[in-house]
């Protein structure tokens, strides 16, 4: 029997998205939907397989899974009316449930449109509709080639956003855009953070800010560069002005977590955690930005993570919604 998925990735590495799915499921189909979504025919295989692996760091530029319950030719599919009668009939009866509709590549239909049309055909039904928060979740993709419509449990499709693409608030403490990226990943992955964190190319210090509101006692900032004025003052700040190198040569201290987002070679940014390794103990947390470009990314995690693996089990590997050019891995101190 024969699985249809919905899979969305960044749009310049969509293809990479492609690449790994069919090197580690049965894809015996493949279309593109829009710039930054498809659709694969597995034969042998099921979402829960995919989202696994996507969940566990085997696939790293899959963002956001559906089912597929129906899906036509963009051009068949040009009448609003015929996508809110296939979304009606694709919504089963499980309540509450999720509607969430977005576009990929151009599409002739208005994505918040097109989903308060939805909404209001089964808020008429009866149902219960929400944007997000419900353990189903009815998913829409309006494709420049085609129109997908799919319902899958919220803990498969990966996140809980319109094809993954989640909108972070700007807040007046923030101090960089990089500090949506770790937000992002600590609303995907539960991580305690208690004890003392180091962030290596820490400026301006959005993380080093993330870290202090998740419960680090103290953060060392490690950065040739200055803190941001607003962090600089917190006593629970130690900045250190200087390379990650020199810093890892001089510590003796230990690290219930490192972070790094240093702007660095991928493999370098490796050799640098596992040097640091012996400043962890066992289980504790590392999260670092490996930066790629579009030049081979999967081989080289692939490599990355194989170095990295030799002191920190994986847990998560992957291009976050957050992430530009680069792809965010978790491992924990074996
Ligand atoms: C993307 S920024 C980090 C942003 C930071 N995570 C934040 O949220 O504000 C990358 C930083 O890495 C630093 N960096 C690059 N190479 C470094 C090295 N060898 N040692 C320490 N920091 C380094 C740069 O100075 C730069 O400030």
């Amino acid at each position: 029997m024969t699985v249809e998925i919905l899979f969305s990735a960044a749009d310049r590495y969509y293809r990479f998205a492609v690449q790994e799915l069919k090197r580690s499921f049965p894809v015996v189909d493949h279309v593109a939907v829009g710039e930054d979504a498809g659709l694969i025919r597995l034969d042998g295989a099921g979402l829960a397989e995919v989202a696994d692996a996507a969940r566990t760091g085997g696939l790293r530029f899959v963002r956001h899974l559906a089912e597929v319950a129906e899906h036509r030719a963009a051009g068949d599919a040009a009448d609003p009316e015929m996508i809110i009668e296939l979304a009606e009939s694709a919504a089963g009866a499980t309540e509450p449930i999720a509607v969430q509709v977005w576009a990929s590549g151009r599409s002739r239909h208005r994505p918040e449109a097109v989903r308060a049309m939805i909404a209001d055909r089964l808020t008429a039904a009866g149902r219960t509709v929400q944007r997000a928060g419900c353990a189903t979740v009815l998913a829409v993709c309006l494709g420049e080639r085609r129109v997908v419509i799919g319902r899958t449990r919220v803990a498969d499709a990966l996140s809980d956003w319109p094809g993954g693409r989640m909108r972070l608030a700007e807040s007046p403490q923030q101090i960089s855009r990089a500090e949506h990226k770790l937000e992002e990943l600590f609303s995907l992955l539960p991580l305690t953070i208690t004890g003392d964190a180091l962030d290596l190319g820490a400026s301006p210090g959005g993380w080093t800010r993330i870290l202090l509101e998740r419960g680090a006692r103290r953060v060392h900032g490690v950065d040739p560069g200055e803190p941001a004025p607003s962090l600089a003052r917190r006593p629970e700040l130690s900045w250190h002005r200087t390379t990650a190198g020199e810093f890892l040569r001089r510590s003796k201290r230990t690290f219930q977590v490192i972070v790094n987002d240093m702007r660095m070679d991928p493999l370098l940014s490796v050799q640098t955690m596992i040097t640091a390794a012996p400043l962890q103990r066992h289980g504790d947390l590392i999260i670092i930005t490996l930066k790629i470009t579009t030049n081979r990314p999967v081989e080289l995690i692939d490599r990355a993570l194989d170095d990295l693996g030799e002191r920190y089990k994986i847990i998560f590997a992957r291009q976050l919604h957050h992430n530009r050019n680069e792809v965010t891995v978790v491992g924990r101190r074996r």
